[in-house]
């Protein structure tokens, strides 16, 4: 299995391999990113193969530091300068108009290009070693749940994928993707750090618009059926909800559930996760993988606090939960 371990050998040989233009998958504080040089497009090619990901959905590019990441966008801004500062390396993403030097592959032909400094000791070395942009998405199937442990990248990609082996992501769940590319900066994708503590430091946040050219567009990543196990996912308010849905839904399947303490139902697998964001954003995307695993056909998810740590939690969850209701 070419799951590697991150000594120098393996690090030198994963930072040749993005070199000459292929791919290396690699933890980072998030989720494990399918990674290649953000430069080269037959390199971004191999990323949107190999993912299965459609072309008009761009990628993040991981840099080294901010003066890197200012060397990429045309208009570092005031509001990109305070971000960084607060938050690099860490679990952000901005998004900037971008230079010529980034290939239209990556930005899926936007003119802005989403750029994150990671703080994940391994990705750092490899962004250090290899001394290039590295575009990386989440090393995932298109659509699917992220992996949080190099086993999950095989289980998605196949295992002829190169996999750095990291551990357990800390934070578990992907970037707060934030658009500071004009005048009204807006969150694209919620993630651990949260709506309060950007708009404290560069002040309201509009929200995407689907119309109208002023205000910022949603990601294009973010309209489709995303960050889903195969089980239909059914979130549910009650207990009582929870097992008219088991009764209702879960005629001849198997059924998983999520929760904060026991629904006693007769589920296949139940797995409690603690009530505190920061520990459940890390468990949750295995705990999916692991009703998927156990060939869960209905997942029953308890619903989370509309409080602001829960946010990127909730939106996740929703996704996974509205792309059966779309796609079935
Ligand atoms: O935590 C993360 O962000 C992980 C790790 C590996 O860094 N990466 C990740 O990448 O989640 P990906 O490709 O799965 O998600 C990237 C998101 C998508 O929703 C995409 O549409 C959005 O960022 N995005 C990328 N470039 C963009 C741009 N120029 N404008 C708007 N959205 C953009
Ligand atoms: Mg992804």
């Amino acid at each position: 299995m070419p799951i590697f371990p991150a000594d120098d050998l393996h690090l030198t040989q994963a930072a040749a391999r993005l070199r000459e233009g292929d791919c290396v998958a690699f933890p980072t504080e998030t989720v494990y990113g399918l990674g290649a040089n953000a430069l080269d497009e037959a390199a971004v090619a191999k990323i949107y193969a190999a993912k299965g990901r459609p072309s008009y959905n761009p990628l993040i590019v991981h840099v080294a530091d901010a003066d890197a990441a200012r060397q990429l966008t045309t208009s570092w801004n005031e509001q990109a300068q305070k971000l960084a500062d607060a938050f690099w390396p860490g679990p952000l993403t901005l998004v900037l108009p971008k230079t010529d030097a980034i290939p239209d592959t990556v930005s899926a032909g936007l003119a802005t290009v989403a750029l994150r400094v990671p703080r994940q000791p391994i990705a750092r070395q490899l962004l250090e070693l290899t001394g290039l942009p590295l575009a990386a998405p989440s090393a995932n199937r298109s659509g699917e749940v992220s992996p949080t442990a190099a086993a999950h990248v095989l289980q998605s990609l196949g295992e002829e994928t190169w996999v750095i082996d990291g551990g357990r992501c800390e934070v578990g769940i992907e970037s707060t993707v934030v658009d500071v590319s004009g005048p009204y900066p807006s969150i694209l994708r919620p993630g651990s750090i949260g709506a309060c503590e950007i708009a404290a430091l560069i002040g309201p946040l509009v929200a995407p618009s689907l119309e109208g050219d002023t205000t910022p567009r949603p990601s294009p990543g973010m309209l489709e059926r995303h960050y889903a196990p195969r089980a239909h996912v059914h979130i549910f308010p009650s207990l009582t909800d929870a097992h008219f849905h088991a009764v209702l839904l879960g005629d001849n399947q198997k059924i998983g559930v999520v929760a904060f303490s026991p629904t006693r139902l007769e589920a296949c697998r139940e797995i409690l996760l603690p009530l505190d964001p920061k520990e459940y954003a890390r468990q949750l995307y295995s705990s999916l993988r692991e009703l998927d695993d156990a060939e869960a056909g209905l997942i029953l998810i308890e619903e989370v606090p509309s409080l602001p740590a829960w946010a990127g939690i909730r939106d996740r969850l929703h996704r996974a939960a509205r792309s059966h209701a779309v796609s079935s």
